[in-house]
């Protein structure tokens, strides 16, 4: 190989390389379907859930693939829209009037219910120089009809049958109030699912009565390394980076690779619409 040609190579693949991490990955949303075996005879048929989680709308994720991502979504015919938090990135780069009727496109499909994340407002959204609250989000949310579920819960009627939903506050932003989210909740009556943004925050709520908690937070690592695996997961507990894991015998934590991202890349890593079919 001359000079030349090693040059013209590297350099075409640096730039197909950045191409891919910029261009093409981060909008190849790839959709998956899950089946978890918790609903023990309590439900008419298996209950669908729609689970997105770290939409992050900002300068990298517009509101016309959000739009996109959720109508994917809603291919699957979702009873249920479940949303765990991280709706968007900074305070600087989001318009929440679009923002609105892009979450319409769900709440008009499916009751749709959403847990706050770390960089919607609070005490590390402050810490990093935005919203000190998430009350602007709240706001944006719940004008489209999304409720919100923040260290609190619903008895919630779909076509398939009665959940319990209930949601955490961030765990980063102190915010994770396991007691305040389960009060009253009975165990065994109806599933309980668990809203909650770092897989982490179950430290807060391990003896209350969820069977299936819904995390996001992590991206899947948003960089995968062949033979390797994410070099970087915000997480203590790095069993439940990505992927339907057991907890503690019976129970399900699932953290989905999330439709948005950070910075606006990613590799081998694709966002994800996940299904989950409570049976
Ligand atoms: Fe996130």
């Amino acid at each position: 190989m001359t000079r030349r040609n090693f040059f013209f190579g590297t350099a075409g693949a640096s730039v197909g390389s950045y191409s891919y991490a910029y261009y093409f990955e981060p909008a190849w949303l790839e959709v998956t379907e899950k089946t978890v075996a918790i609903a023990r005879g309590r439900l008419r048929r298996p209950l669908r859930i729609l689970h997105l989680s770290d939409l992050h709308a900002s300068e990298f994720i517009p509101m016309r693939y959000l739009a996109e991502a959720f109508r994917k979504g809603l291919a699957a015919k979702p009873d249920l829209i479940c949303l765990t938090g991280d709706y968007i990135t900074s305070d600087r780069d989001f318009d929440a009037a679009a923002y609105v009727e892009t979450l319409k496109i769900l709440t008009a499909a499916a009751p749709t219910y959403a847990a706050l994340g770390n960089h919607d407002g609070g005490d590390w959204a402050a810490r990093s120089g935005w919203f000190p609250t998430p009350d602007r989000v709240i706001r944006i949310l719940e004008q489209a009809g999304v409720h919100v579920l923040r260290n609190r819960h619903e008895l919630v009627t779909t076509a398939a049958g009665a959940v319990h939903v209930a949601g955490l506050g961030d765990w980063w932003s102190n915010d994770c109030l396991g007691a305040a989210a389960f009060a009253g909740v009975p165990a065994g009556e109806a599933p309980v699912i668990c809203l909650n943004h770092n897989p982490d925050g179950k430290q807060e709520c391990p003896a209350a009565p969820w069977e299936l908690m819904l995390c996001g937070h992590t991206h899947g690592g948003q960089v995968m390394i062949p033979l390797y695996g994410p070099p970087r997961v915000p997480i203590l507990d790095k069993r439940y980076a990505a992927g339907l894991n057991p907890f503690d015998g019976e129970r399900w934590i699932h953290t989905t690779r999330g439709v948005g991202n950070i910075l606006g890349f990613r590799v081998n890593c694709r966002p994800e619409l996940s299904t989950l079919v409570l049976a």
